[in-house]
């Protein structure tokens, strides 16, 4: 087995929000997707992102993840500043330093699940590290499906190969929106056991955006948001304490 190269890594903050805000449009159609959000990923750890629908996940996930512009305040990943980049070379960060799992897998379907695992790095140009590639590829099981194409995978085993896909290239840190959100209770604990194994086991940072409890119990930590704002937070959670964290917000959200 080999050691987990984190050494590389300078800082203890895989990435960092400062007094993020994203409004969208303009008067009265306006929407402040983000209000003045603070929020550290620090290396090794997975965060989970929770809150009701609209409350700013996903454009938080986007904005830190140079997916997105935003209005006001910074972001880094690493020691570089988001801000500071032209397009290209934020598109280069995204590349080299950023993986992603959505829920819709985006693999490409005429190419192998061997192939769509190694194609951000091919695109890029590097040469993957064939030993951990396996390692990777052992972790999440696809060990006798690398010939198959997407077409011929079921949706949990597409689902893992985005997982591979975004672990391969040892990105500085992945996101995922609602990683586990299209599969069956089985096939998600896979998908977030191999999540969780990843930090523990590889040293990878993860920060997810999730609906679900339990999905979330998985994670180091929970950040809730409401109205663009990061409203709590759980240090490792339980899927019952964060179902009743959930709850309170609710029965607030009716009384107010
Ligand atoms: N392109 C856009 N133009 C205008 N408003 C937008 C746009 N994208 C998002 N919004 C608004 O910003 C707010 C936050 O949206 P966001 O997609 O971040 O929510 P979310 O927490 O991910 O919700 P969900 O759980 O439903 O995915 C919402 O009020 C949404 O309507
Ligand atoms: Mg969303």
């Amino acid at each position: 087995m080999t050691t987990t190269p984190i050494a590389h890594r300078a800082t203890a903050v895989a990435a960092r929000a400062t007094d993020l805000s994203k409004v969208y449009g303009q008067g009265e159609t306006q929407v402040v997707a983000l209000d003045r959000v603070s929020v550290d990923f620090r290396q090794a750890e997975f965060t989970a992102i929770m809150g009701p629908s609209g409350s700013g996940k996903s454009t938080l996930m986007h904005c830190v993840a140079g997916l997105d512009t935003f209005s006001s305040g910074s972001v880094r990943i690493g020691d570089i500043e988001l801000g500071s980049l032209k397009d290209k070379q934020l598109t280069q960060l995204r590349r080299d330093k950023i993986g992603f799992i959505f829920q819709a897998f985006n693999l490409l379907p005429t190419l192998t699940a061997q192939e769509n695992i190694t194609l951000p790095m091919d695109i890029a140009g590097r040469r993957p590290d064939k030993e951990w590639v396996q390692r990777v590829i052992e972790m999440v099981g696809l060990r006798d499906r690398l010939g198959h194409r997407p077409a011929q995978l079921s949706g949990g085993q597409q689902q893992r190969v985005a997982v591979a896909r975004a672990l391969a290239s040892r990105p500085e840190i992945i996101f995922g929106d609602e990683p586990t959100g299209n599969l069956d209770s089985r096939s998600g604990a896979e998908v977030l056991g191999f999540l969780r194994n990843s930090v523990r086991e590889l040293g990878q940072t993860v920060v997810m955006v999730t609906h679900d409890p339990v999905a979330a119990s998985y994670a180091d930590r929970v950040i809730f948001l409401a109205d663009g704002r990061i409203v709590d937070e759980m240090l490792s959670p339980s899927a019952d304490g964060v179902l009743d964290r959930m709850k309170a917000f609710d029965a607030k959200g009716r009384t107010s």
